[in-house]
């Protein structure tokens, strides 16, 4: 049995899972839409408007697509995949009311009440209700405080004063500015207080396995300084991940997010991104994603030994439970090259040279496009460089060692990627 698959997705996330499902002797055609540069070895990129849920259905269907596998969120919040299986068609990834983990900080606030899931202690308000937000922040006393705006607002919706005066501009701003309308609700929450890190499961709506853990680096500068991003760079596994909290993290908050999204009514499937803070009580959960991460994905895919498309087709089945995932033992590293300017204003369209001079390393293209002969910067996050090795420092110097040698106008990347995790390696 052979089948074609269809990908959704630009980033290097979509690179990772194209290159990961481009070995399964499974596979007969994957396209990709619209997919990048490092996607074209691979399968086939198509230019589908994603948004068009018809026109996906019609592609499937005139290239007899067995599976598809939706990359980003903003898809499956909006619903692709109940519209694709309405028509009959596999989709690996949750469906609308499952992706509001992701789309809703209300609802996956309010989920993790009704389950007891340990998170930071919360309130929810109108957007608009000023005052009864203003008496709350000033009733905790307590600095810094969180404020996340509600739906998808693309990693710029949280704001985290450290005084109260800081906290009523804050709510000025959600109020009246840029995020208006982004949503109508607000969540303010405790600051917990610890170090992040991620796991990443996989679920079928009954059942997930755990296909590992990462730390990311979301500021733009070193040191995690400077503004928020998609993020900079990753390793994989985490250290600071010891087995005892992992165990604590499946049974206090995996299991009972997948119970709990199955009693309600809304069985989860696909990848479940799990953001942590390790706090001195234990993980507690900062958010959920419906997705898998970008970059945590190109650390994490190249640690799977077991075929990724048969995981997702035994996914999608019902049937995980009876699958074996295995993976090396090898740590993994990249380190994003980014436009300058990131993540405010760059230029695009900047010729890149030295991707052939790279030796060891694996390559993700993220915001990358072809131009003639040439390769040049389509984005933002450009390439992720992917160093291994068997310790993390092996891993982060091969990373380092090939990233040094590709370069554009404008181009820079975090010297420290992986820096925190070698704190918790003797
Ligand atoms: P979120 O979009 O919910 O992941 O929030 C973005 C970032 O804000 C997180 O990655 C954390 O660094 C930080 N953050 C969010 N919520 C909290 C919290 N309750 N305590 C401390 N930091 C937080
Ligand atoms: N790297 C963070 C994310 O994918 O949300």
């Amino acid at each position: 049995m052979s089948l074609n698959v269809l990908l959704i997705g630009s980033g290097g996330r979509e690179h990772a899972l194209a290159w990961g499902i481009a070995k399964s002797p499974l596979l007969a055609t994957l396209y990709i839409a619209p997919g990048n540069p490092g996607t074209e070895s691979l399968g086939e990129n198509v230019s589908l408007d994603v948004s068009n849920h018809a026109e996906v259905q019609q592609f499937i269907e005139d290239n007899n697509v067995k599976l598809t596998v939706v990359g980003p969120e903003q898809p499956l919040v909006e619903g692709i995949a109940d519209y694709l299986e309405k028509a009959g068609h596999k989709v690996f990834g949750p469906k609308k009311a499952a992706a509001m983990l992701e789309g809703s900080k209300e609802f996956a606030k309010d989920f993790m009440a009704r389950h007891n899931i340990p998170t930071a202690k919360y309130e929810v308000f109108d957007q608009d209700d000023f005052d009864a937000a203003a008496a709350y922040i000033k009733a905790q006393n307590s600095y810094p405080i969180v404020l996340k705006a509600d739906g998808l607002a693309g990693g710029k919706g949280v704001l985290i004063p450290e005084s109260e005066a800081e906290a009523m501009e804050a709510l000025e701003e959600l109020r009246s500015g840029s995020l208006s309308g982004a949503a109508s609700r607000l969540v303010i929450e405790e600051f917990m207080v610890g170090e992040e890190a991620s796991v990443f499961a996989i679920c079928d709506g009954n059942t997930f396995k755990v296909i590992g853990n990462a730390q990311d680096h979301k500021r733009v500068g070193e040191g995690d300084t400077g503004l928020n991003t998609g993020g900079m760079g990753a390793y994989s596994p985490a250290p600071i991940l010891t087995a005892e909290l992992l165990a604590k993290t499946e049974k206090e908050i995996i299991l009972p997010t997948i119970n709990g999204m199955k009693s309600e009514g809304y069985p989860y499937t696909g990848f479940l991104y799990v953001g942590l803070m390790i706090t001195e009580e234990g993980p507690r959960v900062v958010e959920y994603n419906c997705r898998f991460g970008d970059p945590e994905c190109q650390v994490i895919t190249p640690r799977m030994q077991s075929d990724l498309l048969e995981i997702m087709l035994n996914s999608v089945d019902g049937k995980l439970e009876l699958t074996n995932i295995n993976f090396d033992d090898k740590y993994r590293c990249t380190v994003v090259l980014a436009s300058g300017g990131y993540p405010q204003s760059y230029e695009k369209g900047k010729t890149i040279s030295g991707l052939d001079s790279v030796n060891d390393a694996m390559i993700f293209h993220a915001g990358t496009k072809q131009e003639g002969d040439q390769i040049v910067t389509n984005g933002g996050r450009v390439l992720n460089v992917v160093g291994a090795g068997e310790t993390l420092k092996k891993a982060i110097d091969q990373a380092y060692a090939d990233i040094e040698k590709i370069t554009f106008e404008g181009s820079f990347y975090r010297t420290d990627i992986g820096a925190k995790g070698l704190r918790h390696v003797d």
